[in-house]
């Protein structure tokens, strides 16, 4: 049975006081589902206190970012090695990572090889800017992502890998991409890592999708052609929304866990 991946990028939301009153919410309303799996990404200070109270049969832990280095003299930023036992995923290379820090490509990648030498798994955020889509550069944009993203890693490692697209322009707008835009771009996904790894890679590869996500639109992504489970902002803040999205991606046939 292939389970769905539902993620919820808190963001920069919710003091600690506040992550922990919502996740004893979301643990009271969530649903749990044995072909679901749920990982929450809240912001790196909460992570410490939430691993605590998390109920981990219903949840995982995510990050929403990583350094590439192990440890040194690098001032504010947390590495891969200080996440490990706290988190099963970190998200990295998120377009805000990339379009406000400046995040490239090749930090990308070395966060990617970071999050799979410290055990966890690596969420690779790739989609296109507004003004990229308007040029017709979609595929060129994913293409050069998710190979730069995948730079050094091995068929092995490939099955940890989740790569989520995500067009910027989607992104905290309401305006969400079109299911058939998103099942193409899938394919392109799977058709690159094809290239790279085999067969056997482009289908063990799990691919998300993510951008103006909620409880109305969540079945149309979700069981697309290709979809494996959705990376969710906003409507993972509201602990009703986020319940109604992750019994969106429960199949008929299989009962509760
Ligand atoms: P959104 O954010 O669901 O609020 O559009 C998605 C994301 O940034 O991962």
């Amino acid at each position: 049975m292939s389970k769905k991946l539902i993620v919820g990028n808190w963001k920069m939301h919710f003091t600690t006081g506040q992550a922990s009153l919502y996740l004893h919410k979301l643990q009271e309303q969530a649903p749990n589902y044995r072909d679901v799996e749920v990982v929450l990404c809240p912001n790196l200070l909460a992570l410490q206190s939430l691993s605590l109270q998390v109920n981990h049969r219903k949840f995982h832990l995510g990050a929403q970012n990583c350094y590439y280095q192990d440890e040194g003299a690098f001032t504010g930023e947390v590495s891969a090695t200080q996440l490990r036992g706290l988190v099963h995923y970190v998200i990295v290379g998120h377009s805000e990572r990339r379009h406000i820090f400046g995040e490239t490509n090749k930090d990308t990648a070395q966060k990617v090889q970071a999050v799979l030498r410290n055990g966890m798994k690596p969420i690779l955020c790739v989609g296109e800017t507004k003004h990229e889509r308007g040029e017709g550069e979609t595929a060129h944009v994913i293409h050069d992502q998710v190979v730069a993203g995948l730079r050094n890693i091995t068929s092995d490692e490939i099955e940890d890998i989740v790569i989520a697209y995500e067009p910027v322009w989607a992104i905290g707008t309401g305006d969400y991409a079109h299911p058939e835009d998103v099942v193409k771009a899938v394919k392109l996904i799977r058709k690159h890592v094809r290239a790279l790894f085999g067969d056997k890679a482009a289908e063990a590869v799990r691919v998300l999708y993510g951008g103006s996500v909620d409880n109305t639109n969540a079945s149309s992504f979700v069981w697309a052609e290709g979809v494996d489970g959705l990376l969710v902002g906003g409507a993972s803040l509201k602990a009703k929304v986020f319940s109604a999205i992750i019994e969106s991606a429960h199949g008929q046939d299989n009962d509760k866990g």
